[in-house]
């Protein structure tokens, strides 16, 4: 990608990280999302698809998220589904799969790191989403930093502050420390703080770390990429919410502090480190999840 098929706001180094950030990006003419291309990578690659799910597109109720028990042995016969279902189909990481894809994540994102002084991502991952007309992904926060690039259809997000009571602590940290779910509790009324886009091909959006949001598809199949990275900062928030996680979860404490740095941020970087690499987390974790 050149430097005119993509584009990045004037003020991208004041806002990334603390703001919401549109982009222009070109991802929809690459002959790489063709119906053709999808169907060969995942020909080539159906152990890429993560998950298939179904949802009841009238409703924005978590519990309606469910496995579609549907393969991807046949990429055909399931992109058909797709266009007549109520369905949501995840690739993960295809560059691991096919560089061409890789190259194009990682041209973007040196951009922005050109753009933005201070800032450096790595484990860049893209994925895509293929999914029906009206479809819908509930409201959810992600652990790693992210972006969506929109490829094809209309789809709408609601993106909401990273803070209560949209996204508690203690939700983000059993995000965290199960690996598990991504649904956290939505009310309505958060609505009136959340900011609403309406997404068509050529748009792409980065937001802030761990902001919630929920997405509506229009009334046409939709094609997108998500946009997964870490960075030393979003490392540090994973520790102390993983730290904080079993402190509240395990010893049934309050955890007082979020700080990404001091002596007390650098102790629980330790304990998460240590209980991850051991498994020691993981087992105390299930152990007082089924007490
Ligand atoms: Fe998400």
């Amino acid at each position: 990608m050149t430097e005119e098929t993509r584009c990045l706001p004037d003020d991208i180094a004041d806002i990334w990280d603390t703001d919401i950030v549109k982009v222009r990006h070109r991802f929809a003419e690459s002959p790489l999302f063709s119906d053709a291309a999808l169907a060969e990578l995942v020909a080539q690659n159906p152990d890429a698809v993560r998950e298939i799910a179904k949802m009841d597109p009238d409703r924005e109720d978590a519990r309606e998220w469910r496995d579609s028990g549907l393969s991807a042995s046949d990429p055909k016969a399931l992109f058909d589904a797709v266009e007549g279902g109520a369905l949501w189909v995840n690739i993960g990481h295809v560059g691991a799969r096919d560089a061409r894809y890789q190259a194009l994540l990682d041209d973007l994102m040196d951009s922005v790191e050109a753009a933005v002084p201070g800032f450096s991502c790595f484990n860049r991952q893209l994925g895509i989403l293929i999914s029906s007309p009206n479809a819908r992904v509930y409201y959810h926060a992600d652990v790693p930093g992210q972006g969506l690039l929109h490829i094809r259809g209309q789809k709408r997000i609601w993106l909401y502050p990273g803070s209560e009571p949209f996204l508690k602590p203690e939700e983000l940290e059993r995000i965290i420390t199960t690996a598990a779910g991504e649904e956290i509790a939505y009310d309505p009324a958060f609505d009136k703080a959340a900011t609403v886009i309406d997404l068509t091909p050529g748009d792409g959006l980065f937001w802030p770390l761990n902001w919630p949001h929920r997405v509506v598809n229009g009334n046409s199949l939709n094609v997108s990429a998500t946009i997964e990275y870490h960075t030393r900062t979003s490392r540090r928030h994973f520790a102390v919410n993983y730290a904080n996680g079993l402190m509240r979860q395990v010893f049934g404490m309050t955890p007082r502090s979020r700080a990404i740095d001091g002596p007390a941020f650098w102790s629980k970087a330790a304990i998460a480190y240590a209980c991850r690499k051991s498994g020691l987390g993981d087992r105390l974790i299930r152990a007082s999840d089924a007490k």
